[in-house]
């Protein structure tokens, strides 16, 4: 009987101690967190849309970025996911993988990390964490949330391969096993999270950008014949706890695309781990705080209504794993570059194609949701690049919709409790 209560004591202590101090309590003022299926911010509901501007680092202009930022604040946005990362060989063999250097941003003389034939160095200077530095300033001078992603799994500002063409390995996939580069990772992950692990204006450190088992047949290291959803689940495990472990205030989420893997659907890669995702495995695991999923018909050889169908089992998976879940990327592209990267052409348009998921991610409560990507005339050098997915603010007709509209909708379910 004693024993009984004593054991009952420290089981409550216990929890007390996990559930209530170490979470709401003491986490610092103005950081995201989670209740159930809803984020909140400074004790209130906190349903948001965004965008991605991957490429507010590599300008290195804090004035640009500030610009930026002011002009989505107006425009009803309230976080910006971007690249923590930018990886490369002190010397580029044009020959090696992986081939970075062609990317969007144009020529950056930004860099977080370089490698010497196997050993690495963290360039702490004006053109390395210094210029991340601004982004997150900025951040929090302007009131962004920022969503960052710590490495790539394509070849762009270097990713993955860099850490394992310089570390022995052979294939895309040794990234998630191989024990050197594992702890190569870690390392990195140590320096930047610490930097940057006291500020409000991270909203979340995210594992990595769309990890898969394999990645570009041209630009990346190929994928073995072993790769799986263990391989991929056992990282996101191994690295969210990492992260959890320098950093327990800050939100921890996968950056995947939000592949399922149920059984009965082999019909489909996309719900059946095509690439090694399984997106209720890596939610359910403790240190991941979210889920994410991405959304690109055009790349993946779908329609525009599977791609509502896909909005609507993740929200289905928000509410049966009890997490939020955020619908991170999506785009559609303009029948200009459709015809140029595909040789196709489509009678469905942008405007009521976008708007339709995002009528659905409204309906259904999705906790956030983030276009890709951010367009904007305003920067020291003009336009950003289009990719064939960006919407450009001062484009009216795209942008008083799919921005100002959705980013009016998604706020209004913080009234709607
Ligand atoms: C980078 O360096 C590694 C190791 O020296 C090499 O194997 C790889 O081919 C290089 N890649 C590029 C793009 O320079
Ligand atoms: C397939 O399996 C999933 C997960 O177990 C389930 O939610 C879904 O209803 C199943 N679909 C069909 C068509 O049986
Ligand atoms: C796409 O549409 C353009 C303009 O109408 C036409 O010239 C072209 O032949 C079409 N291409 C394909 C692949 O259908
Ligand atoms: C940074 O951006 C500001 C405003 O957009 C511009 O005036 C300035 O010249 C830029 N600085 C550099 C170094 O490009």
């Amino acid at each position: 009987m004693l024993i009984q209560s004593v054991f009952l004591g420290l089981l409550a202590l216990a929890s007390g101690l996990v559930g209530v101090d170490a979470g709401a309590r003491k986490t610092p003022k103005g950081f995201v967190t989670t209740k159930g299926t809803k984020f909140q911010l400074n004790g209130k509901d906190f349903y948001f849309a965004g965008t991605n501007a991957y490429y507010f680092p590599f300008g290195d202009n804090g004035t640009d970025v500030e610009l930026g930022m002011k002009a989505a604040t107006a425009a009803g946005l309230k976080v910006f996911r971007t690249w923590g990362f930018f990886d490369k060989n002190v010397t580029f063999d044009p020959r090696g993988l992986p081939k970075y250097g062609g990317e969007g941003a144009g020529p950056s003389k930004v860099y977080f990390q370089s490698w010497d034939h196997g050993k690495p160095s963290i360039n702490y200077g004006p053109t390395g964490l210094q210029a991340f530095d601004k982004v997150v300033r900025t951040a929090e001078k302007t009131g962004i949330k920022l969503v960052v992603a710590l490495t790539n799994n394509w070849a762009d500002y270097g990713g993955m391969d860099v850490y394992t063409v310089n570390l022995g390995g052979k294939y895309h996939d040794d990234f998630y096993h191989m024990p050197k580069i594992v702890k190569a990772y870690k390392n990195y992950l140590k320096v930047f999270i610490n930097r940057y692990k006291h500020s409000p204006a991270i909203m979340s450190w995210q594992l990595a950008n769309e990890p898969r088992c394999g990645a570009d047949g041209v630009r990346n290291l190929p994928r073995s014949a072993d790769c799986d959803d263990k391989r991929i689940s056992a990282w996101v495990k191994d690295i969210s706890a990492y992260i959890k472990k320098l950093d327990p205030y800050h939100l921890v989420s996968t950056g995947s695309e939000g592949e399922f893997n149920f059984p009965n659907r082999s019909d489909d890669w996309a719900y059946s781990s095509g690439n090694g995702g399984d997106f209720y495995k890596e939610l359910s695991l403790p240190n991941v705080d979210y889920g994410t999923f991405h959304l690109y018909p055009d790349w993946w050889s779908k329609t525009s209504a599977w791609g509502t169908q896909w909005v609507k089992d993740h929200a289905t998976a928000q509410y049966k794993l009890g997490k939020p879940v955020v619908f991170e990327e999506y785009g559609w592209l303009t029948p200009e570059k459709r015809l140029e990267y595909l040789g196709k052409n489509s009678t469905e348009h942008r405007i009521p194609v976008v708007g339709e998921w995002q009528r659905t991610a409204v309906q259904q409560k999705l906790a956030g949701t983030l276009y890709w990507q951010f367009g904007f005339s305003g920067y020291s050098y003009g336009r950003n690049h289009d990719d064939g997915f960006t919407i450009y603010l001062d484009n009216k007709e795209e942008a008083d919709v799919l921005v100002v509209k959705h980013a009016r909708d998604m706020d209004a379910l913080n009234r709607k409790g």
